[in-house]
């Protein structure tokens, strides 16, 4: 998954402007841009826009982002859009791996319910927004089979920590949220699951957010959460693997396999070994799934 892109869940607007914006993915919101008195609303919404989308042809995967554990909504938000088949769940405040295992019982339960098949429900979660949660960041390993990304929030952990700023003023996170940021990278590869990078608010700043989306390519993560569809092509083109990428590893891959899978050789003066050939491999998966 490349882009990612929030959308109020209360807003048949913005949810129906969502489906054409061109991103991989939709999270429809209950949580943090839905006020308390318009949550009831916002399930309905969301759930009636499941209803008529879930079935179109060509479409983005559609998440629902739950209500934290602690706020004590989230069966309600369940109970309201898993009878219409979401491709997965956002779990936002995911404190620990067992977080997530959690969520996986409890969405067996909401699966039978509803006579949808075991397992299809796929989980992304939010695993960097309490101090506690960023320090657990590496304990999503087999926490569950439907765990498919895991990202990170920068707003609630500076609430969490009493930050009074996140970004210096060259606009580059200060280090508790650079901390933040790696903790999900690694958790995330350690996990076995793709790392999604958080969101960028000013979203009128296409240059500060083309600048964030190359510095996370260039990082390790696969994609990036977006606000505004104007930042939804900005992402694809930067997590796209551009031709010449492809090319090259897949130039590798070849040197490998018609050198009989050896542990190193050199192609073009340069020394290639295993880890060169697993990074040309993850390319090729990438640049297959975008
Ligand atoms: N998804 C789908 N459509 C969106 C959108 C989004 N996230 N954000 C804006 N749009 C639509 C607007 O409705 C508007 O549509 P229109 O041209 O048909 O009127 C168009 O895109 C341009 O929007 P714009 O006027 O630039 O922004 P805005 O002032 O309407 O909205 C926000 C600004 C921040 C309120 C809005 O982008 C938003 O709701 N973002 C998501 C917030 C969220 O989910 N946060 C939780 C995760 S951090
Ligand atoms: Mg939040």
């Amino acid at each position: 998954m490349r882009s990612a892109l929030f959308v109020p869940g209360d807003s048949e607007k913005k949810l129906a402007k969502g489906l054409g914006s061109g991103a991989d993915a939709l999270f429809i919101d209950l949580e943090d841009s839905v006020a308390l008195d318009a949550k009831e609303n916002a399930r309905t919404v969301a759930a009636n826009f499941l209803k008529t989308s879930v079935a179109l042809k060509k479409r983005p995967q559609l998440f629902v982002r739950i209500n934290a554990f602690d706020a004590d909504m989230f069966e309600e938000d369940l109970a309201a859009v898993v009878p219409f088949a979401p491709d997965g769940i956002v779990l936002p405040k995911s404190e620990h791996g067992k977080d997530v295992t959690r969520l996986d019982s409890l969405l067996r339960v909401h699966e039978v319910r509803s006579d949808i098949e075991d397992g299809s429900t796929k989980i992304i979660a939010i695993i960097t927004e309490t101090a506690v949660a960023t320090l657990n960041a590496g304990t999503y390993h087999r926490s569950s089979k439907r765990l498919t990304s895991v990202s990170w929030g920068a707003e609630d952990l500076s609430a969490d920590i009493g930050a009074i700023r996140r970004r210096n003023d060259d606009g580059r996170y200060r280090d508790v949220f650079r901390f933040a940021r790696v903790q999900t990278l690694l958790g995330a590869v350690a996990a076995g699951v793709e790392p999604l990078d958080t969101v960028y608010p000013d979203f009128k700043d296409e240059i500060g957010f083309h600048h964030e989306c190359m510095e996370a390519m260039f990082d390790g993560f696969t994609g990036k959460m977006a606000i505004h569809p104007s930042q939804v092509p900005i992402i694809n083109e930067v997590f796209t693997p551009s031709d010449e990428d492809i090319q090259l590893a897949q130039a590798i891959v070849d040197a490998f396999a018609s050198a009989g899978n050896p542990g190193v050789l050199a192609v073009n003066g340069e020394m290639l070994d295993r880890p060169h050939l697993r990074k040309a491999e993850k390319l090729l998966l990438r640049a297959a799934k975008a």
